[in-house]
């Protein structure tokens, strides 16, 4: 299972990078205002830290620039996958981006039926939401098994499901066990994942005890 990050701040992507945990990145536009930051640079700095994939989105929702805007975003670096929306048009530039052989991420996907037309149009990613379909109260991991269940019968369709609006380490379990291929996790969640206070306790146990030992390994 590969790990993204979703954020767009390059500190954040810097320190978890060093990790080796992270395998991509996952950016939208509200995520890139809440830096101030320029968006073209900020992907360009971003895709010099992290050599796997870093989803930008496009601004527009109309075809025509959805596109020309896709083509810019795909030439600021070679691991730049171009984030669509999955709309009409978002899926038609998704079929035109992907024909040329650009990697695209297919994202605010609610339903099983949204997914099955981005597989058609070629999608590398698909990006169910499930944190927010939880907040409306239905089940985002419900749709995460559908669509892996759908998927998995057409050998053909190469399109890797992206978990995404990741809420918690328990997010991160359920799509474990159901083989997701992706998930893209805040910073907070990815921190999370580490956490256990018996790790901590039982830590402060060895150390105490390896002190009183009066040895150095080095
Ligand atoms: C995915 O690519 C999106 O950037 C993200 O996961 C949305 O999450 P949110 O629902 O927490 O905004």
């Amino acid at each position: 299972m590969k790990f993204f990050i979703d954020t767009a701040d390059i500190a954040e992507i810097r320190e978890l990078a060093a990790t080796g945990l992270v395998d991509g990145v996952t950016t939208n536009p509200s995520l890139v205002a809440k830096t101030g930051r320029n968006f073209l640079d900020t992907i360009a700095e971003i895709c010099d830290v992290i050599p796997g994939h870093v989803s930008a989105e496009v601004a527009a929702t109309d075809f025509d620039t959805m596109l020309k805007e896709g083509e810019k975003l795909a030439k600021i670096a070679p691991n730049v996958a171009v984030k669509v929306p999955l709309t009409p048009a978002g899926l038609k530039a998704c079929k035109a981006l992907s024909d040329k052989g650009t990697p695209v991420n297919v994202t605010l996907c609610f339903s099983a039926a949204q997914a099955i037309l981005a597989a058609k149009a070629g999608a590398t990613y698909i990006s169910p939401f499930v944190g927010r379909l939880d907040d409306i109260g239905e089940n985002g991991m419900n749709l995460i098994a559908d669509i892996i269940e759908i998927y998995a019968s057409y050998p053909d369709i190469r399109t890797q499901v992206l978990v995404a609006s990741v809420r918690g380490p328990q997010h991160v379990i359920a799509a474990a066990k159901m083989g997701a291929d992706v998930a893209t996790l805040p910073p907070s969640v990815l921190r999370q994942m580490f956490a256990h206070p018996l790790t901590d306790k039982g830590l402060a146990a060895f150390v105490a005890d390896w002190a009183k030992t009066g040895q150095s390994i080095l």
